[in-house]
């Protein structure tokens, strides 16, 4: 993707002295009293602002933090608890700056945080007027918010029109790299996991990705409505009859292929939803009508594991069974240790997924862990993220 990359204005010595605009995802989610319970997006924005503040720029950061209404602050909306942590991890007091669109009072070498983006008036709709404005405020734009890249919004897409430079972060740069590495050209075979509950909410994801990976392995609800497609019983199990249609076109586009979507040989079921309900392993032409199917069984999770370590490559969005329960939590297990152990370069992505990557202890082991949620999707859906096309725009001149 031809892009300018903020890296290398760095190493052009293009960055000293400069007004330095970072829009990072720093969107964390935080417990009632306001405590941040999960920081990974702000460690990965340490990188780029460190990168700024050691080539002698004075640096603005900002981001979103929930879907606050534009104008109307509480302090639940606040970036104050980010600006704390973001402050411990670069061993530095990060100043909060509130209603900033209209000036911005910044040293050389110093960083502030601005006030959550989203109380601004124009940003969700992308107005021109704030986007200008927005602009004016810096020499040299830098987009490292992978995670908001599917919206075009005044921090994500006006302000990378008009700012003097518009380029990516390390953190943006990193991700698109790991993307084009895994889909646009990709060591085959390529085999992606989609997995989750509906069909629906990935049918476009498992449309685009039948034209492309020599392996589609789905799990979960998924999974029950690519049974039921297959000509297999389902039981009671959440499965969606009104996609057995488009499930068969999937398959059907994958054979045309030579390539496969694996059916479950075997599986987890019980007669309730519930961590304690006694799981029973049956062959998968075997369930039942009260049964529910709540994992792949150990021979399904077996073959996937093989395909898995056989592979060039790995797209992995989605636990294959309900993992959050001991019972049955083998398949996702099964398919988490695959991917540790496979030579493949692995992304995963989604929220279910890096739960079970930490769950089983395999951070290191993966090739890339994507810090977006929507936008990673969209970017498995085949779609071109709005904040990566400007960027392109620009670096076109
Ligand atoms: C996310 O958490 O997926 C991103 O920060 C985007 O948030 P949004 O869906 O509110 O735009």
């Amino acid at each position: 993707m031809n892009i300018l990359r903020f890296e290398d204005l760095v190493a052009q010595g293009k960055v000293a002295g400069q007004r330095v605009f970072i829009r990072a995802d720093l969107n964390v989610p935080q417990d009632d009293a306001g405590n941040i319970t999960e920081d990974t997006r702000v460690r990965a924005s340490v990188p780029a602002i460190e990168l700024a503040l050691k080539a002698g720029a004075a640096v603005m950061v900002t981001s979103h933090l929930g879907r606050p209404t534009e104008g109307e602050f509480t302090m639940a909306d606040s970036l104050a608890p980010v600006a704390k942590r973001l402050g411990e991890l670069l061993g530095r007091e990060v100043r909060l700056v509130s209603n900033w669109v209209d000036g911005v009072t910044v040293a050389q070498g110093d960083v502030v945080l601005l006030e959550n983006c989203r109380l601004n008036k124009g940003e969700k709709k992308n107005s021109e007027e704030l986007a200008r404005k927005l602009a004016a405020l810096c020499d040299i734009f830098v987009n490292d918010a992978f995670g908001t890249a599917h919206r075009a919004e005044g921090t994500t897409y006006g302000i990378a029109q008009y700012a003097k430079v518009a380029c990516a972060g390390p953190l943006l740069s990193a991700e698109i790299d790991a993307l084009n590495k895994a889909l646009a050209a990709p060591k085959r075979p390529l085999v992606a996991i989609v997995a989750g509950s509906k069909v629906s909410s990935k049918l476009t994801i498992l449309e685009a990705l039948s034209k492309n990976v020599d392996g589609l392995i789905v799990g979960g609800g998924i999974a029950n409505t690519f049974m039921l497609a297959a000509g297999l019983n389902v039981g009671k199990s959440l499965v969606e009859k009104d996609l057995v249609g488009a499930a068969t076109a999937v398959i059907e586009a994958m054979k045309a292929r030579g390539a496969e979507v694996p059916i479950p040989e075997d599986v987890v079921v019980a007669k309730t939803f519930a961590a304690d309900a006694p799981a029973t392993v049956k062959a998968a032409t075997e369930v039942a009508d009260d049964d529910m199917i709540l994992d792949i069984g150990p021979k399904t999770a077996e073959t996937l594991a093989a395909k898995l370590k056989a592979a060039g490559t790995i797209v992995w969005n989605g636990p294959v069974g309900v993992f959050e329960f001991a019972a049955f939590e083998n398949g996702t297990r099964t398919i988490a240790k695959a991917i540790a152990e496979s030579s493949a370069f692995s992304i995963a992505g989604g929220g279910d997924t890096l739960a079970a990557i930490a769950k089983y202890g395999i951070e290191k082991d993966v090739g890339y862990i994507s810090t977006g949620g929507g936008a990673f999707l969209e970017v498995l859906e085949g779609k071109t993220l709005p904040a990566f096309e400007i960027l392109q725009k620009r670096a076109a001149g």
